[in-house]
């Protein structure tokens, strides 16, 4: 999609579109109406979860979950109708989410949405999920652009300046597992369950953050990216020396496990927010986001708090339901695409890796792009 090919679109009504996701674990479905003073409603919104078809195998597996996605959404997309009372002809446009995620849960919604705007004769928007997470907080209040926005999921763990729709400068990502990722992982060898970021909150409450000795992440070295590998292979290497482990030590190795993670996010977050102030010296409000699943966790959100407040961020966390994976940041998104005049042919492709910044991910590659690379 380029900016400067796309004509303005529809300036002086509001936008109603249907958003449909369902790239990695949640089906989705969402109709949104934006204004012309950029302020948006959601009218009606549906969030079907899958996490008892996966916790038996301690993680998403792709096929249960392409299975699970296409057996609910058709009944989604009909409950958002019925609950806002408007027809399909009513809508002004059809989004999903193209990419990036897995493939064949990525088809469900797609698909779904080529046959409701083929049908409708509505245009349809295929949606990058991550510029859906990056337009979130502007569901619950107006934000100007631009913000610093920190993006922290299962399978995303990203610095991003938003200075527009359509305008993402990637700052830096993670090298190798995403925060929740991690959280996930040793909550799985610590046999805490799926998903394993809420169990190890949960447990590492009562813990002492000190007892067991854990790498600092990239240490304090400049920069902006992420890395959580070494973090989540030592934690394994202290649950595999103990023996007959406690409850008492499944505490103490979580909390210094969520510590860590927090310090690390906060450390970069701090980073970005410096290299923020320099490139946008003149802003009246310096807001910074935190989404995505892991922005649940007390101590991630204590750390980052704190470094906002040292820097003179506002910090702004959507609502846990537009936090997570959700339908309504994909109506948003669409919605603010499609008043951009950018729609999608019908030929639109579904694509499990498709970066946000698409420049940056080529001049600065992360480390390890290739299949078992940074997410996007
Ligand atoms: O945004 P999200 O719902 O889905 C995507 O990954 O896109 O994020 C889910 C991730 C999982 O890794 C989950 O373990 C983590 O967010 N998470 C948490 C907490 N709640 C969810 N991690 C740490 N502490 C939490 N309280
Ligand atoms: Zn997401």
């Amino acid at each position: 999609m380029d900016l400067d090919s796309s004509s303005p679109l529809a300036q002086d009504k509001a936008l109603t579109v249907l958003g449909l996701e369902s790239s990695c674990d949640e089906t989705a479905a969402a109709i949104v109406r934006l204004e012309t003073d950029g302020r948006a409603s959601v009218l009606a919104e549906k969030v079907r979860g899958q996490n008892e078809a996966h916790a038996p195998y301690g993680g998403v597996v792709p096929e249960i979950a392409a299975r699970a996605h296409a057996e609910v959404i058709d009944g989604l997309v009909k409950d958002v109708l019925d609950e806002s009372g408007l027809t399909l002809a009513e809508l002004d446009g059809i989004a999903a989410t193209a990419g990036p995620g897995l493939i064949g849960g990525l088809m469900a919604a797609l698909m779904t949405a080529k046959g409701l705007a083929l049908g409708s004769g509505k245009p349809l928007l295929a949606v990058n999920h991550l510029e859906g997470h990056a337009l979130s907080p502007r569901l619950s209040a107006p934000l100007a652009f631009p913000y610093l926005l920190l993006l922290v999921s299962g399978g995303h763990t990203q610095l991003v300046t938003v200075e527009g729709v359509g305008r993402y400068h990637r700052l830096g990502s993670t090298l190798d597992d995403a925060a929740g990722e991690a959280f996930d992982k040793t909550a799985k060898v610590m046999g805490l369950g799926f998903p394993g970021g809420p169990a190890l909150e949960k447990m590492a409450a009562a813990g002492n953050p000190d007892r067991f000795e854990l790498p600092t992440p990239l240490g304090h070295r400049p920069g902006f990216d992420f890395s959580f590998a070494g973090l989540k292979t030592a934690a394994r290497q202290i649950w595999e020396r103990l023996e007959n482990p406690t409850d008492a030590d499944k505490a103490d190795l979580a909390a210094g496990m969520q510590r860590q993670i927090a310090r690390a996010l906060a450390n970069r977050a701090s980073n970005a927010m410096k290299y923020f102030m320099e490139t946008y010296p003149d802003i009246h409000e310096y807001a910074f986001v935190v989404a995505g699943g892991v922005a649940a966790n007390r101590t991630v959100r204590t750390a980052l708090e704190a470094v906002a407040e040292t820097q003179g961020f506002r910090l702004i966390a959507p609502p846990m339901k537009w936090c997570t994976d959700n339908a309504a940041m994909i109506a948003l998104a669409g919605a603010e695409r499609l008043r951009l005049g950018q729609t999608d042919e019908l030929s639109a492709p579904a694509r499990a890796r498709w970066p946000l910044d698409a420049r940056s991910a080529k001049l600065e590659p992360a480390i390890g792009s290739g299949r078992k690379g940074p997410k996007a």
